[in-house]
């Protein structure tokens, strides 16, 4: 900055110092004061926590070369979930030979920033390698591969990952089973065989089932409800489920969210807002931005009002970054920050929800 636009603390004078004063206590107006209360001010992941709830944001390993990204996804969350990087195709691209290259990144990104992280996915119909999908299995065949994946991952990052989202996305929108390769060739137990298998290798992980249109009591939740019911009964080693609430304006806020975590909570089960975001039809209008700050608003109070919700993830926390353009052209905005990482009301609305009480 050139130095005419600067005056030297020595030609401030009295006037000049005092506010200079004012300033560094935060009690003045303008822009610097203002600056000054943004950097005390406490981050989301902060404010969460003193509800002994955690707020995490998902990120993918492309993005973590953006430092002016970095520096606030190491900043503002106390937790982090890797959007990709975990996933089967990446993490056993061949049958047997496994790459953690990149979930290592990720979990290393969150140890310098002691950040929590959030394992995802380990058994999931998408993101599948091609050898996987290429043939046809036994069930004995694959209740051994799958084992085998299950097992290696959760071991290569026991002690480092706290929760896993053991089984992704196993039911249809009217309750009834996804016929996924592994339904299709297992049958439902492979749900329990995969908890328990991911249970033998990091006792200590927490372990979720976790879906999509769940937030509501509907049927797809219900199917969880019953599943939940079911393997607590068997004593399998389920400690909560993950809704993932991607919500969108147009089809509308699901008022029964708070009732749904409340049942859940009552199985003995946690439960976790795990991939948020809360798209619209573009262009963003200020009406829009105000009513999904509500939304953002309305959902972190639904968290903090039931004891077992221990966290909520945005799935990313830029517009820059988000998947939804790319899979909902003409729709996105979704996320707290927008595309030049300023906050938008969203933001502010998660906030105050989190300040109070
Ligand atoms: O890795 C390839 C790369 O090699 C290739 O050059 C590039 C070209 O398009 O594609 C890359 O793969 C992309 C992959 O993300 C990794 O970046 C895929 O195209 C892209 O479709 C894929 O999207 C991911 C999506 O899951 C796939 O189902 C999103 O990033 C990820 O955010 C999203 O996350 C899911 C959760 O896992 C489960 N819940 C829903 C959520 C949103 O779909």
């Amino acid at each position: 900055m050139p130095s005419t636009t600067r005056p030297s603390r020595l030609r401030l004078g009295f006037a000049g110092a005092l506010a200079a004063l004012l300033v560094a206590a935060g009690t003045a107006g303008g822009p610097a004061a203002q600056a000054g209360e943004q950097h005390r001010a406490k981050t989301l992941g902060d404010l969460a926590q003193r509800h002994g709830r955690y707020f995490g944001s998902a990120t993918d390993n492309p993005v973590l070369t953006d430092t002016a990204y970095t520096k606030i996804l190491g900043h503002e969350f106390g937790m982090i979930t890797p959007g990709n990087s975990m996933k089967w195709e990446a993490t056993e691209p061949r049958q047997g030979v496994f790459d953690f290259t990149k979930g290592d990144e990720v979990v290393e990104f969150a140890r310098a920033n002691r950040q929590k992280v959030r394992g995802h996915t380990l058994v999931w119909h998408n993101q599948l390698p091609g050898w996987l999908t290429s043939r046809q299995w036994t069930a004995d065949e694959l209740r051994t591969v799958l084992k085998n994946h299950i097992q290696t991952e959760v071991r290569h990052y026991r002690g480092k990952v706290y929760a896993w989202d053991v089984v992704n996305e196993a039911f249809n929108e009217d309750g009834t089973w996804r016929e996924s390769l592994f339904y299709k060739t297992l049958g439902p137990g492979y749900i329990a065989d995969a908890l328990r298998w991911a249970h033998e290798a990091d006792p200590k992980a927490k372990l979720y089932v976790n879906d999509y249109n769940v937030e509501a009591v509907g049927p797809k939740s219900d199917a969880y409800y019953a599943l939940a019911q079911q393997l607590k009964a068997q004593r399998v080693p389920l400690h909560g489920f993950g809704l993932q609430a991607h919500l969108a304006l147009q089809y509308g806020y699901p008022t029964t969210l708070e009732d749904n975590l409340r049942r859940f909570a009552r199985l003995g089960l946690d439960t976790a807002l795990t991939e948020v975001d809360v798209r619209m039809l573009l262009p963003a209008t200020e009406e829009k931005l105000a009513q999904q700050a509500d939304w953002y608003r309305d959902l972190t109070k639904a968290c903090l009002a039931v004891r077992r919700c221990v966290g909520i993830t945005v799935w990313d926390w830029t517009d820059k970054y988000s998947w939804i353009p790319e899979f909902f052209p003409g729709e996105g905005a979704a996320l707290p920050w927008d595309e030049q990482f300023a906050p938008k009301p969203a933001y502010h609305a998660i906030r105050d929800a989190l300040k109070r009480r």
